[in-house]
């Protein structure tokens, strides 16, 4: 863009979009291969499962694809009656969502007034922060510890009285760290008088696969009346590009957010899908426990001196390289891997590795060894 050109925007923007930096999605795959005219590249930048779709959920998403000409129904009466069912909670305590990321800014918009504050810590899910931007509601950024983990203290003490969304992933992007038990009921417990908890669980199906490390479950916050649970079928269900998630609450706050949701975001296709991969278990049972050997496998083959890799209960692993992050991702990027370079989350000596089948894990770890130095 040229100068005019930003001048332009700055006269047409609303004050609350001027700078606004949009989310830089990872890398793709023929991208890559069109820049660096490498050939078999291997994208584990953006936590996609790497078994593919859960396949009933493909044969389901296949049969649909019949019926395209009708609107799906809006209502996803079969998707959220079969996932009342599983949750063992009324279908009209969910929501569904274009993935739970479209659910998140309905939220900001449902439920704040434009003074009201949305509120997580530093290294939170960028789209967090997104929300309460595009929506102009003030985002409030918790300090972390020095572990990069969700600080409880930190957080309860940036409540005010105009706090009226607290967003926490557990596991969190891009840290792949989890809230405790004890942690999720201390800050459940000092909400100020007006706000919501949101507990997004994107990858809460992976922290399943490490049932022995204590972690918030959303299963237990189902029936509190100031908590919602986000989930995904993009993640452990390998649904991400049909773009379908939800949310669980109370009637009165699904009712309030499905007002500014959009009619059919939903299509017939994902809750078709959606609701075949919900009986998809063996899927899911290969998925986490490829994701814990794998983040097990980077944690033993990459850690070294001054390369950390965060403990996670995700389908990825936050490393901490101890240099810039940006000649990281270009020299992989050379070798064919896109990871995610972490300097717009703040982080500009991390990168973040998503898990791979298991021969391209051997890739992808050659690769950061060969890259990072030998450990
Ligand atoms: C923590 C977290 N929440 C929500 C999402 C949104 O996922 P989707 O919109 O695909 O459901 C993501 C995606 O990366 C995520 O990492």
């Amino acid at each position: 863009m040229s100068d005019n050109d930003t001048a332009w925007i700055d006269l047409v923007a609303p004050r609350h979009l001027r700078g606004l930096d949009v989310y830089q999605p990872g890398k793709p795959v023929e991208e890559l291969e069109r820049e660096y005219g490498v050939t078999g590249a291997l994208k584990v930048a953006s936590n996609e499962n790497p078994l593919g779709p859960a396949p009933r959920a493909l044969a389901a998403a296949h049969a649909a694809l019949a019926s395209s000409h009708l609107y799906p129904d809006a209502s996803g009466f079969a998707l959220r009656t079969a996932l009342g069912a599983r949750l063992g909670v009324d279908p009209a305590q969910i929501i569904l969502g274009g993935g739970s990321n479209e659910l998140l800014y309905q939220l900001v918009t449902a439920f704040c007034d434009p003074d009201d504050e949305v509120v997580s810590h530093e290294y939170a899910f960028l789209s967090y922060r997104l929300a309460a931007q595009t929506a102009a509601r003030p985002f409030v950024a918790a300090r972390a510890t020095a572990d990069r983990r969700c600080d409880v203290d930190a957080l309860i003490a940036a409540f005010t009285p105009r706090t009226k969304l607290v967003l926490l992933g557990t596991p969190n992007n891009p840290t792949g760290s989890v809230v405790t038990k004890a942690e999720m009921e201390r800050i459940a417990a000092a909400l100020p008088a007006r706000a919501l908890l949101v507990i997004d669980e994107a990858y809460g199906e992976y922290a399943a696969a490490w049932p022995e490390i204590d972690h918030a479950r959303g299963a237990d916050w189902l029936h509190a009346p100031r908590v919602m649970v986000l989930r995904t079928f993009s993640k452990i269900y390998g649904l991400a590009g049909l773009r379908v998630g939800y949310g669980v609450g109370h009637p009165a706050l699904i009712e309030l957010a499905g007002r500014v949701g959009r009619t059919f975001n939903v299509s017939a296709v994902a809750q078709a899908a959606a609701l075949a991969a919900l009986d998809d278990t063996d899927h899911v049972a290969k998925s986490a426990a490829l994701a814990r050997s794998a983040i097990e496998r980077l944690t033993r083959e990459v850690s070294g001196p001054g390369i950390t890799v965060y403990p996670s209960l995700a389908n990825f692993a936050l490393i901490e390289t101890g240099r810039p992050g940006k000649p990281i991702y270009e020299a992989l990027l050379r070798r064919g891997v896109i990871v995610r370079p972490m300097a717009a989350w703040g982080l500009p000596t991390c990168i973040r590795v998503s898990v791979a089948a298991a021969e391209q894990m051997d890739r992808v770890i050659a690769a950061l060894r060969a890259v990072l130095g030998p450990t």
